[in-house]
């Protein structure tokens, strides 16, 4: 930054501005519930986009810091627009001392990591000789210094790549997971980062599970773990996952969680979904219908907190980045559809783009991460949009300035139906903050663009298979601009076409074969064909009272 000074006090004046950001900057985040959202201290939403990025397995060393700077790394995070990290750690990091001060180079040579250790020096030379936990620590600071939030995750007992039914860390009573070593832990986590401003939230403990695992014992010790938490840092939000690998909170339907704090508002929970936890669902079978079933079935594995007045965390879910995996395909846009009409707090999996030691494996890839193995750069441009279309809060409060108006999401994308400024009467896939408000009445209707409206194309209009749909004032609410949500997934917009059209019978928005234009062909498969993608035709109409900042398109 370059100034120009008129003057001493212009100077002062400046120093004072430069100080009060900074000092904002640093300042403690203190979030807390109002009913299902997770507000600031004006009760302003402060949603959640995080990203998890792992300190759990052998070596205890958060990944990257032997591929770049930890401030890079920061940086990046914020540059791709996140706002938080759900960091993991391994619970005998806060509770035993011969483990938490061993130094991060001694760590990585026990595990034969000589590579790593020669990474960590030329990237973060100043990390090699901190204790892990003084190393873990710093990790927090660098994403407190570039504004990030953190929610200390709770991942494992014992070190390691998570999960299995198995692996001794699966439930309370478990081989490895005393639950008096456990919620000591916990509390000793709360305290060493109770004056961390940063650390905004502690997730209890990650995906329960195994054959150990019941409501009963859940009750008991989340319970207690959660007051441990909350008695050593009550500015903490207390985030509580489900069973089943965190699949399943439907217990909480029969009975709430109860406990001392329940009046600070600091209670939420997690769920994860990925495309694996459908079983092979989505390789088998339609994809309308799986994701249909899967949506009803996210309400009823947490979901239904919501309406319940608790903030729900979908911190785990995720996919291949190469874009060849067949379920990811299908599952991923319909979880962030989901994840859109719920306006959900989230954090994706992964950031990281490789491990020091995974498994057993030096230098593992991860396939499902948001950076590239060498972590300078993402793995993959083309799917980023996705994540981010998920960032801005579009309800809640302090996004209550408009009338609900609807938007016409393309998951597929990460992009919303926009008019095209070229032409102003039809539509194309843009930036969702760039998109007018549309009205709509489920469950069939006028598919009206209120900005388009006042310039006399009050409606969305069919015409024709590969036309394009058009905003026109022809005969509006006739059978060509009448449209409903068909197929199980309720994501194909759809008109029934006079016999006469052209690709008569119905037609579903599409997106053209440019990739961008936005048109009408027959719909594909809407049920019954498990061989079949219907992705690309899928428009969720998810509903927002943020206000539209407004880019109009003028008439040609
Ligand atoms: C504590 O950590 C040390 C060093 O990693 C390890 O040898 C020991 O078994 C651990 N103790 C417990 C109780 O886990
Ligand atoms: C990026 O994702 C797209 C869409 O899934 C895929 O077609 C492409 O091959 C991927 N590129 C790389 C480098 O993985
Ligand atoms: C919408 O977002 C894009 C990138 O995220 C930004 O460049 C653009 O200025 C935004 N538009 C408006 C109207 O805010």
């Amino acid at each position: 930054m370059k100034l120009a000074l008129a003057s001493p006090r212009a100077a002062q004046f400046i120093l004072l501005v430069l100080l009060l950001v900074h000092r904002e900057r640093a300042a403690a985040v203190t979030l807390s519930t109002s009913s299902r959202w997770i507000v600031d201290e004006a009760g302003h939403r402060v949603k959640l986009a995080c990203v998890n990025w792992p300190s759990h397995l052998e070596p205890v060393v958060t990944e990257g810091l032997g591929r770049q700077p930890v401030g890079n790394i920061a940086t990046t995070i914020t540059a791709l627009g996140f706002n938080c990290v759900r960091l993991t750690y391994p619970i005998t990091l806060a509770t035993n001392a011969s483990l938490s001060s061993i130094t991060v180079r001694q760590s990585l040579l026990a595990h034969g990591l000589a590579e790593t250790i020669g990474g960590v020096e030329v990237n973060n030379p100043g990390f090699l000789d901190l204790t892990l936990i003084e190393s873990f620590k710093a990790v927090v600071n660098s994403l407190g210094e570039n504004n990030v939030m953190v929610i200390l995750d709770n991942h494992v007992s014992k070190p390691a790549w998570c999960c299995g039914n198995d692996d001794g860390n699966g439930f309370f009573g478990d081989r490895d997971f005393d639950p008096d070593v456990w919620v000591d832990g916990l509390g000793n986590m709360a305290t060493i980062f109770a004056g961390v401003p940063n650390v905004v939230g502690m997730s209890l403990r990650n995906e329960l599970r195994g054959p150990r695992q019941n409501s009963q014992d859940w009750y008991t010790y989340m319970q207690r773990g959660a007051e441990a938490v909350h008695a050593a840092n009550p500015r903490a939000l207390v985030i509580m996952g489900g069973l089943s690998y965190d699949y399943d909170l439907s217990f909480l339907d029969a009975m709430e969680v109860s406990v001392s704090f329940a009046a600070e508002n600091k209670l939420v929970f997690e769920l994860h979904w990925y495309s694996f936890s459908d079983a092979r669902a989505w390789e088998l079978e339609n994809a309308n219908e799986v994701c249909g079933r899967a949506a009803l079935d996210f309400a009823r594995r947490g979901g239904f907190l919501l309406s319940r007045g608790f903030p729900l965390f979908l911190s785990e879910f995720g996919a291949d980045f190469r874009g060849g995996d067949l379920k990811d395909n299908r599952y991923y846009p319909c979880a962030a559809a989901v994840a859109a009409e719920l306006d959900l707090d989230w954090a994706f999996w992964a950031l990281q783009g490789s491990y020091a030691l995974r498994q057993g494996v030096a230098g593992m890839d991860e396939v499902y991460g948001v950076l590239d193995w060498s972590w300078s750069k993402p793995r993959n441009e083309t799917v980023l949009p996705r994540i981010q279309a998920l960032q801005r809060p579009l309800q809640g409060p302090g996004y209550a300035e408009a009338l609900p108006y609807t938007v016409l999401f393309h998951p597929l994308t990460g992009l919303c139906a926009v008019r095209c400024a070229a032409t102003a009467t039809t539509l194309e896939l843009g930036p969702c903050n760039e998109t007018d408000a549309w009205a709509y009445a489920p469950p069939a209707s006028k598919l009206v663009l209120r900005d388009a409206a006042a310039a006399g194309l009050p409606c969305l209009r069919a015409e024709g298979r590969g036309q394009p749909a058009r905003l026109s004032a022809e005969a509006c609410g006739d059978a060509l601009s009448t449209w409903r949500l068909a197929s199980d997934s309720a994501m194909h917009v759809a008109v029934d076409a006079a016999p006469g059209l052209r690709g008569g019978g119905m037609l579903c928005l599409d997106v053209g074969a440019d990739g961008r234009s936005i048109v009408t062909n027959p719909c594909a498969c809407l049920r019954g064909d498990g061989g079949c993608d219907p992705e690309r035709q899928w428009f969720k109409l998810i509903t927002s009272t943020r206000r539209v900042a407004h880019k109009p398109a003028t008439l040609a």
